[in-house]
């Protein structure tokens, strides 16, 4: 399970310390139901959302990049469109050039606080952004729900980066759509799906339900506080997909795409295997170590 860093914790619980963090984070709570776009952050909301969100943004985050490290990829620059407390910055390794737009006045103060003054952080909105230089990646982390104008956003997306493009939203059937209309997008600018899964074109999981993944993280006190939980750690539902540009390669052929049933001696799992929907009974021993929701299924032969 994936914590923030210690030194950031305790910047957050100072930040904290003035005002009634519960009531903050009702208010920031309300505002994310409505889905509208451009939600109006208060400097109090902004650093609700530090302790009461980025927790699981961040494990998520983290989550993602596991996946497309494991598969012996990387990349050297990044752009974060709507950083935010600077999630993004804290999953990534001190080597990978950083550089951010954040649109929200309360947003970037919060993430000076914890991150200090002298990154590279624009304030503005990605509609008014001008590219600067090239990044080998752009990520698009639980902000094109906030979005107005998601169509020409997306494709400004596609345009900035050289590579690699990853889209995070959170784990509900209005994040799915988002992760849909990039895929749709996504040919246009020669860029196919890498993970979860393979398929940019025709996803089966098209009507009813919606492909997301789930992840652990502890709860840490205040974080039960004002979230009112009792539980010592919650499950973060998300949806996600990185696509590359330019690729040939296949890294992923049949992902599990709902939690593995296990039974006595056998494992269910659901997988989307190259566009299709399947379920694979399959006898423990043929497995070689524990497959989770959103692995790459693997049987001995
Ligand atoms: C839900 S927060 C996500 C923060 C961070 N990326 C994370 O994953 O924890 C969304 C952020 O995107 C910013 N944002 C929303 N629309 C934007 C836009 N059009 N241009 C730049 N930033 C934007 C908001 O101000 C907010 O800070």
């Amino acid at each position: 399970m994936d914590s923030l860093p210690s030194h950031i914790q305790s910047k957050l619980q100072e930040m904290f310390a003035q005002f009634d963090l519960k009531e903050q984070y009702a208010n920031l709570s309300n505002l994310y139901k409505t889905n509208k776009a451009n939600p109006r952050l208060t400097e109090q909301m902004g650093i609700a959302y530090a302790r009461g969100r980025m927790p699981a943004t961040f494990s998520v985050i983290k989550n993602v990049l596991q996946k497309f490290y494991e598969k012996g990829l990387h990349f050297d620059s990044v752009l974060d469109i709507g950083a935010g407390p600077g999630t993004l910055k804290l999953a990534l390794s001190e080597e990978v050039q950083y550089s951010a737009i954040e649109q929200s006045e309360s947003m970037l103060k919060i993430f000076q606080t914890l991150h200090g003054n002298k990154n590279n952080v624009a304030k503005t909105s990605l509609q008014k952004f001008i590219k600067q230089q090239n990044y080998d990646a752009v990520f698009a982390s639980y902000v094109i729900n906030e979005i107005e104008n998601k169509e020409s956003c997306i494709k400004k997306i596609f345009e900035l980066s050289s590579k690699y493009i990853f889209i995070i939203e959170p784990g509900t059937p209005v994040g799915f759509q988002n992760i849909l209309l990039a895929k749709k997008i996504a040919p246009k600018y020669n860029a196919k799906v890498i993970m979860p899964c393979s398929v940019t074109e025709n996803c089966p999981i098209n009507s009813g339900d919606w492909c997301h993944f789930s992840v652990r993280l502890p709860r840490i006190f205040e974080h039960q506080l004002i979230k009112s939980g009792k539980l010592s750690y919650e499950d973060e539902k998300f949806c996600f997909v990185i696509f590359a540009k330019d690729s040939a390669d296949e890294f992923v052929n049949s992902t599990v795409v709902k939690k593995p049933i296990k039974k006595k001696g056998h494992v269910i799992f659901d997988v989307c295997k190259q566009g299709k929907i399947e379920r694979i009974v399959v006898p423990t021993k043929k497995l070689e170590k524990e497959i989770s929701w959103g692995d790459t299924l693997e049987i001995k032969q």
